[in-house]
């Protein structure tokens, strides 16, 4: 699968602010809606809509390593996105020496 990888925060503590106090924090990356996520010290990136009904995972929690749909408390791994038959999309993210960056299929962000 072909990436294209996209600069979101200059350093360590350019990432952590993006959080702002919280553990999970929508932000649009390229125009793609996304939720940061911070869960047992590490950080994923995740498509913010829930693949079951389509709303946003902003207010979702996260429990032993998933994420649980606020709405009907569907829970998807962070890791695979795997979850009541259903895949949330999930990114990866790449530390390199100017930042940190999101991987995107070549099509989602156009
Ligand atoms: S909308 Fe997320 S579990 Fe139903």
């Amino acid at each position: 699968m072909k990436l294209r990888w996209v600069k979101f925060a200059d350093d360590q503590a350019h990432l952590e602010s993006l959080f702002m106090g919280k553990n999970c924090k929508a932000l649009k990356i390229n125009s793609t809606a996304v939720l940061l996520v911070k869960h047992q010290g590490e950080i994923h990136l995740v498509k913010n809509r829930c693949p079951h009904q389509g709303i946003t995972l902003e207010n979702a929690k996260c429990e032993d390593g998933k994420i649980v749909c606020p709405w009907h408390h569907y829970g998807f791994d962070l890791k695979n996105g795997r979850g009541a038959g259903l895949y949330l999309d999930i990114y990866p993210i790449e530390k390199r020496e100017d930042g940190f960056y999101a991987g995107f299929e070549y099509f989602s962000i156009f």
